[in-house]
């Protein structure tokens, strides 16, 4: 449990970092006091994007969605409109837990729950970050991505 919070804690403070990059040029004048590590204006927020998908493919999420109209094989839904319905911190809560949050109504297309909960220990705190604000700019209402319900 401990371990767990003191994580959280870390990936909320790689968070801030992330997001302070992403806030373009202020962040070369941003200050670098404090126990955070100097934010370098090298994180660009297209490298940042570009991180993202590549946690997308390397952690292996098409294997269970679609995005794109590529991956999936029926057995979670498809995220084309996933940025309509959830924040980056949603999104990012339910790639370290789960359970956190279900699709709605789906039961006869997917089997629920069948999330791994194994990423937050697999990916590096700034690279969840990424990817959930990559998934997060997906707002193609097109595309019948289920309504997820916070279940914690
Ligand atoms: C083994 C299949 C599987 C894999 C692999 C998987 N997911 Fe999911 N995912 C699901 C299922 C099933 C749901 C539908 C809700 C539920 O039952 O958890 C879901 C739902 C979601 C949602 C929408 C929220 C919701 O609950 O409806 C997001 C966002 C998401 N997954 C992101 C990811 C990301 C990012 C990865 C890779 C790091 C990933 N998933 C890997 C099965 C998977």
């Amino acid at each position: 449990m401990i371990a767990r919070a003191k994580s959280l804690d870390e990936q909320v403070k790689a968070l801030e970092i992330r997001l302070r990059a992403l806030g373009g040029d202020q962040v070369t004048k941003g200050p670098t006091t404090g126990d955070s590590p100097p934010v370098t204006a090298s994180v660009a927020t297209g490298d940042f994007m570009k991180l993202g998908e590549e946690q997308w493919q390397l952690q292996e999420c098409y294997n269970c969605h679609k995005l794109k109209g590529e991956g999936g094989k029926k057995r979670g839904p498809e995220l084309d409109n996933i940025g309509t319905y959830l924040t980056v911190d949603d999104i990012k809560q339910k790639i370290l837990d789960p359970k956190s949050f279900m699709a709605e109504g789906f039961e006869k297309e997917w089997e629920k729950g069948k999330m791994p909960d194994k990423y937050k220990d697999l990916m590096e705190p700034g690279d969840v970050v990424a990817l959930a604000s990559w998934l997060g700019t997906f707002k193609n209402t097109s595309v019948n991505t289920p309504k997820p319900i916070k279940k914690k």
